[in-house]
């Protein structure tokens, strides 16, 4: 399993035990903080200093790839090459579930929303409304599921490759 933009390794207590782990990030200072979380839980994960739109890995190397809360730091022109090299390096049975935030269609939800945005965006580069699912088709990708975590402000993407 690949953990694309790994950050702190809040993800790790939630790995499956059967399952060989690759987490990367382009900060290393980020990378650091997760070596710390993985030694103090004794997680089983290899980390490794990568940009998501370059990675440094085999085609068709992961069954599946989780990415929370990356697309959202990804600039819109970075949104295809991310998603295109996520679906080169994933199997072509495999899934890739995205975690990622959208700006809410509920009046105060979204009023509140818009209110936070600047300084998301300052404090970590941060955007609700990426729409990341506008650059699926056309990064090789279907759109197998869409679901709301929570409210209509965090929700999962279940996305497989296309068949080529
Ligand atoms: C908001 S954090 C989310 C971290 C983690 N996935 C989580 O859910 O807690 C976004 C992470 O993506 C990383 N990141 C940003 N741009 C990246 C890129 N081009 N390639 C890889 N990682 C990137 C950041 O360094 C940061 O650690």
């Amino acid at each position: 399993m690949l953990d694309a933009g790994v950050g702190t390794g809040r993800n790790f207590p939630f790995y499956p035990d059967d399952c060989t782990v690759t987490g990367i990030d382009i900060s290393p200072a980020m990378l650091d903080r997760a070596r710390r979380r993985k030694d103090k839980l004794g997680t089983v994960v290899e980390l490794r200093e990568m940009n998501v739109t370059a990675m440094d890995v085999a085609d068709d190397s992961f069954d599946s790839i989780v990415s929370t809360f990356l697309f959202c730091v990804l600039e819109p022109e970075l949104q295809r090459p991310a998603l295109e090299e996520l679906r080169r390096v994933c199997r072509p049975d495999g899934t890739i579930y995205i975690l990622e935030y959208a700006i809410s269609e509920n009046p105060l939800r979204r009023f509140i929303m818009n209110l936070w945005a600047p300084w998301v965006r300052l404090a970590y580069g941060a955007a609700f409304d990426r729409h990341t699912e506008q650059y699926l088709e056309a990064a090789g990708l279907n759109l197998v599921k869409k679901k709301y975590l929570y409210k209509d402000i965090i929700k999962l993407l279940l996305v497989r490759p296309k068949a080529l």
